[in-house]
């Protein structure tokens, strides 16, 4: 191969930029030329790229979004979409297309191997739901961003002792839950892997007062149930405990990659380029047992992880 393409699709997360610079400096030190492609596969379907080259990819490491900008393509999802997507490729002499993003960019990835481009899949997103590792880029630095969010919050929850709810991220995963509430000593961290009823909720915290724990926090994941759901049992049932509700939202996705983000960036892009010069394709790289991976797509089911079970129990065995 001579000429690689690169994109970012879904939702960014920080350590996507270190991802393209990663991909694209070291494709160059390999011989290969690279073609950025705006707005994730809308770009590949319109045609809108631009040549990268070392120098346009300087001063990128630490900045959080996305320099190639990011889309989740409609119109990608249908088969017109996807073959012109792929005339364009070829049309462009693009040899390999390398994705940075998440779950769904990588089904999209895979949609299009299947029409006859290699295709690699560098997994991007905070909430750390990918099959084929254990880790993703953006993850490390949201769960930095909830825990000095909590730290705050919890200053002002502990002065007025009161219930803090705090609403994090992950889609239909607790990994940013369960980590940054084991990580700002949580009392409760609801995640959708674990049923628990607002009412079990509520005793618990009801308990904890009684111990004269004054305040408490309460980390929700967006998966398991809506913050403003908890706010509002805990206003009608319990109004003494004086609750509040903050939602973090997209501050999650922003902020300067942390250093675990960035570094893992380079090696997965070093693993991607490599594995495609040496005739590998159609595969998601990762981290599996702290080993950099390349899984193809078709195997990818047999790794999927979830939360741990130890340190759910531990974060409220801990919070107690
Ligand atoms: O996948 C990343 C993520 O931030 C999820 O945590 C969240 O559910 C979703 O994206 C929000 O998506 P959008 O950017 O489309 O609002």
């Amino acid at each position: 191969i001579k000429k690689i393409g690169i994109l970012t699709s879904g939702g960014d997360a920080p350590g996507m930029n270190a991802a393209i610079r990663g991909v694209t400096r070291y494709a160059m030190y390999k011989g290969l030329t690279v073609e950025g492609i705006l707005r994730g596969y809308d770009g590949l379907i319109h045609g809108d790229s631009t040549a990268l080259t070392r120098r346009s990819v300087g001063g990128i490491i630490h900045r959080g979004g996305t320099l190639l900008k990011t889309a989740r393509s409609e119109e990608f999802r249908t088969e017109e979409g996807r073959q012109k997507a792929y005339e364009w490729l070829q049309k462009n002499h693009i040899d390999a297309l390398v994705v940075i993003g998440g779950d769904g960019s990588m089904k999209g990835a895979e949609k299009l191997s299947a029409l006859g481009i290699p295709t690699i899949t560098i997994p991007g997103t905070i909430d750390n739901d990918m099959p084929g590792t254990e880790y993703t880029l953006g993850y490390d630095t949201a769960v930095n961003t909830v825990l000095e969010a909590v730290n705050r919050i919890r200053d002002t929850a502990s002065s007025h002792d009161r219930v803090a709810i705090v609403e994090v991220m992950g889609r239909h995963a607790g990994f940013i839950a369960l980590e940054s509430g084991m990580a700002c000593g949580a009392e409760i961290v609801l995640v959708p892997e674990k049923k628990v009823t607002l009412k079990e909720v509520a005793d618990h915290l009801v308990e904890s007062h009684k111990q004269w724990k004054m305040s408490s926090i309460v980390i929700v994941a967006e998966g398991a149930v809506s913050g403003c759901d908890v706010l509002t049992y805990m206003k009608q049932h319990h109004p003494e405990m004086n609750p509040s509700l903050t939602v973090l939202g997209y501050l999650q996705r922003g902020g300067a990659p942390s250093a675990r983000d960035a570094k893992m960036a380079g090696l997965f892009a070093q693993k991607a380029v490599d594995y495609l010069l040496s005739g590998g394709k159609d595969a998601v790289i990762g981290s599996i047992h702290d080993k950099i991976v390349a899984t193809p797509y078709t195997e990818v089911d047999k790794y999927k992880f979830t939360i741990d079970e130890n340190e759910y129990d531990l974060v409220h065995a801990l919070g107690t």
